[in-house]
């Protein structure tokens, strides 16, 4: 049985998180009968026989795949099987999965029950929680999408077992970007800490996700429709995503270089003093700090960013380590500061080239 099971409140219905929890007791909490679980290729391969008995829709492998032709096809698997409303989706694997699993959840028949077995460290702290669930068009990230929140998290930290050694840094960048603009203990202790040494600690680990999968659900709870305190989550990820669109670089990466900027456009907006520790934090967990970029291919994506109203950016930015606060910039001021933070390191590598 589980034991560690917390419920949060948000607008539409309640999600229960369960977070000592395992792939196995997936019946526990579904209708095996009347569940259909959609993974990818690599979780099928690891975890065969967890998927025994049960309907399963695997994926190929990839954010190239969280497009709206991979949508089609679940649809038109459900469509085959003559899934109907009394039936749950539950989405097995990292954000990929877990996205495309929502949104299709959600549009599907106008909406279906669904649930998560976030499977990487990203979609433990982070992909799998707040509702927001969508796919990319072209270059433009989670272009389309909805926010309903899922029935319920189950937590397998055993999947952890098997994460890429690349899949770990990915996760660290969303933990760091927590503690950045909410929570300074945390970031104490990852000071403490490295990639290896909370890799070699379970519980610590364990409970460093669990922390993190609650602060971003208080913060989504009191604002799930991103009228403003939800915008903090987007720390660093304003200009990472358009250098993970640009650039060969993980989402973690991307999002660690745009938290750099926004430590250093924090200085110069609201007096932060502390982008050195942010810095060697970002270092510590496998996160590159640096990287030149071409500035106009850049704006060119900034211009189409969701957090885009008219001519200025709702930006993230720091007054502290674990108090982050949301300004507008113009445009045109944005545009300055981004080009003066290009040419820092060594050239990042194009999508394109
Ligand atoms: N699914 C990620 C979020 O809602 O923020």
């Amino acid at each position: 049985m589980m034991n560690d099971n917390v419920v949060m409140r948000f607008s539409a219905k309640p999600v229960t998180y369960h977070f000592n929890g395992s792939l196995s007791q997936l019946a526990e909490v579904t209708d095996q009968q009347r569940t259909v679980i959609v993974t990818d290729r690599h979780l099928m391969t690891a975890h065969a026989v967890s998927f025994e008995g049960w309907k399963t829709i695997v994926l190929e492998p990839g954010e190239e795949h969280k497009v709206q032709s991979t949508v089609d096809d679940i649809i038109r698997r459900l469509i085959e099987w003559q899934v109907d409303r009394s039936f749950t989706l539950v989405g097995v694997g990292g954000g990929v999965v877990t996205d495309i699993t929502g949104y299709a959840a959600s549009v599907y028949m106008r909406g279906l029950r669904f649930g998560f077995v976030p499977s990487s460290l990203l979609a433990m702290v982070d992909a799998s929680i707040g509702g927001k669930n969508g796919i990319d068009v072209g270059p433009y990230k989670n272009m389309v999408g909805v926010i309903r929140q899922p029935s319920f998290l189950l937590y397998d930290f055993d999947l952890l077992e098997t994460l890429p050694e690349t899949e770990w840094s990915n996760g660290f960048a969303e933990i760091i970007k927590h503690a950045c603009i909410k929570d300074l203990t945390a970031f104490r202790l990852l000071e403490r800490h490295d990639l290896e040494t909370l890799r070699r600690n379970p519980d610590t680990l364990r409970s460093l996700i669990r922390r993190n999968a609650l602060l971003k659900s208080r913060v989504v709870r009191r604002d799930e429709f991103e009228k403003g305190e939800r915008r903090l989550l987007n720390f660093g990820h304003t200009l990472g995503h358009a250098l993970e669109t640009s650039y060969v670089l993980s989402h973690g990466q991307a999002v660690a270089l745009g938290m750099i900027a926004a430590c250093k456009i924090s200085e110069a907006q609201t007096g932060f003093k502390d982008t050195a520790k942010v810095t060697k934090v970002l270092s510590q967990y496998g996160l590159p700090v640096q990287g030149s970029f071409d500035p106009d291919r850049i704006m060119s994506v900034l211009r189409m960013d969701k957090k885009r109203v008219s001519q200025s950016m709702n930006y993230i930015l720091l007054e502290r380590i674990g108090r982050g606060l949301v300004q507008y910039i113009p445009l045109d001021a944005l545009e300055a500061k981004i080009r003066a933070l290009s040419s820092t390191g060594p050239s990042l590598d194009p999508i394109d080239a």
